[in-house]
């Protein structure tokens, strides 16, 4: 008898007839995602499940479903997952690290460089058949080249945009982790370590890579964008609930800070209104890991992390240790 697995959202055909060689496999392939009583229904019959950042895996749903042995994140990040609680359950969860760093670090520049250089706002009145003329100042942004980049989080991806900005672009590099990085690695960066608020106070464009946790709530609210300079840019690539939106708006809407680009949302995938009425804002719907290729690998990593757990009893990329 194959195992029974859940894959919880849309996922590439070759993926899904990958795993039904080695599964059972129950798929929501439609648009419309599974409610939560649906979701719990659907895992419940399952021994594992193929989940994305948006499936949780908590408590409650681990009690309804006794047999769950493994759940396989398509993401990096993992805040859906209690790890803790699947810990306690015996459930093994997984996530796909590694294989997504370097184009989530591509997106995360562009989207800085989009807000930057007011891409989006500009694309909007010309394609309203605003522009009449060329002026000096025609959606004058501000420079990145050379300017200084602070980056929160200083995780895999955050020292690929360092990279990024240090080496392409001549930036000053600043960052904020808990944990401060090597000497070696510094310096092959050229970041240098600050106090959060100094991280606030000095970076031309502040973009946000740190994962999410209740610890992080709300990382980024009014305090520190009052210390933002009113030239400055935000950009968030981890998760809404990093920054405290209603604060963001406000500081938008008043030009206490100049602009900012926002690839995650308190709510997503419903945005705030009062997001969608600002101009010097650019929203993209969670897609900085979104290459087909990239993609593709955090499927099959996911899969592979399944298969692997129930051929082997070890998965690939585990987040937590669960006795055999
Ligand atoms: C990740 O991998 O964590 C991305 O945000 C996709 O969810």
């Amino acid at each position: 008898m194959k195992p029974r697995i859940v894959v919880a959202r849309p996922i590439f055909p070759q993926v899904l007839d990958k795993l039904s060689h080695s599964f059972e496999v129950s798929a929501n392939q439609s648009d419309t995602p599974w409610s939560s009583a649906s979701w719990t229904a659907a895992l419940a019959t399952c021994q594992g499940a193929l989940t994305t950042g948006a499936d949780p895996i908590n408590a409650s749903v681990l009690a309804a479903c006794p047999g769950l042995r493994i759940c396989a994140n398509m993401a990096v990040g993992y805040n859906n997952f209690d790890v803790p609680a699947m810990t306690a359950a015996q459930v093994v969860a997984t996530n796909t690290p590694d294989v997504l760093t370097e184009t989530t670090a591509d997106f995360g520049f562009a989207l800085m460089m989009a807000t930057a250089r007011r891409m989006a706002e500009s694309e909007h009145f010309l394609r309203a058949g605003r522009w009449t003329q060329w002026r000096y100042d025609l959606f004058a942004g501000a420079e990145v080249h050379g300017s200084t980049l602070g980056i929160l989080g200083m995780g895999r991806i955050g020292q690929a945009i360092a990279r990024r900005g240090a080496h392409g672009f001549g930036m000053k590099v600043i960052y904020h982790n808990r944990s401060r990085l090597n000497e070696a690695t510094e310096a092959e960066l050229r970041a240098t370590w600050v106090p959060k608020p100094e991280l606030f106070a000095q970076a031309d464009h502040v973009v946000l890579v740190l994962p999410y946790s209740p610890a992080v709530h709300h990382t980024v609210g009014v305090a520190e964008l009052g210390l933002m300079k009113p030239t400055a840019t935000l950009v968030n690539i981890a998760r809404g609930g990093i920054v405290d939106e209603n604060a963001l708006i406000a500081a938008l809407r008043e030009r206490r800070i100049s602009a900012a680009g926002l690839d995650v949302f308190e709510g997503e995938p419903q945005v705030n209104p009062g997001l969608l009425a600002l101009d010097n804002v650019v929203l993209t719907p969670h897609i900085a890991s979104a290459t087909t290729a990239t993609r593709l690998k955090m499927a099959h990593l996911a899969a592979d992390n399944l298969i692997a757990f129930f051929q082997t009893g070890r998965a690939l990329t585990p987040l937590n240790e669960v006795a055999p």
